[in-house]
């Protein structure tokens, strides 16, 4: 699986540790930044995430922000992003299950570690179960 990442200063400091969880379990990653820990806006990251997810066919996205809200928003502004806010390993497997969620979204005030690694497992082992979800995903986009 390719993905591509980006956080605000919120969601920075715990980056480089989910890359290297992703790129432990074979995924490609691509960091959209930022690149150090100095303030920005977490709907810069969210929509250049958002536009690269949707530039690049079946690749998937990761946010992160404080509490994961904001750049969630802004990455779900974009028609064919769906982007899950998930807490754990359940609303992680639910995202990928029943809502084809193409990018995860958390908050690293929200998240340790630990769940974050227990969410990208979810995320990245479960496949869409499509039948009657896909025509609610579908009646998502407006
Ligand atoms: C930054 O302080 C914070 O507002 C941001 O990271 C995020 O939590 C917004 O939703």
């Amino acid at each position: 699986m390719k993905f591509y990442i980006g956080t605000d200063h919120a969601g920075f400091s715990i980056k480089d540790e989910v890359i290297a969880l992703l790129r432990a379990r074979g995924c490609e990653v691509v960091d959209l930044g930022p690149t150090s820990d100095a303030r920005v806006d977490y709907p810069d990251f969210g929509h250049k995430v958002a536009l690269a997810v949707l530039e690049d066919a079946g690749s998937f996205g990761i946010v992160i922000c404080g509490t994961g809200i904001g750049i969630s928003l802004a990455a779900n502004k974009h028609h064919g992003i769906r982007a899950a806010l998930c807490h754990d390993a359940y609303t992680a497997q639910m995202a990928r299950g029943h809502n084809n969620a193409n990018i995860l979204a958390f908050g690293q005030r929200i998240v340790g570690l630990g769940v974050i690694e227990s969410m990208i497992d979810a995320f990245i082992s479960t496949p869409f179960e499509g039948g009657r979800h896909a025509m609610r995903v579908d009646k998502i986009e407006c």
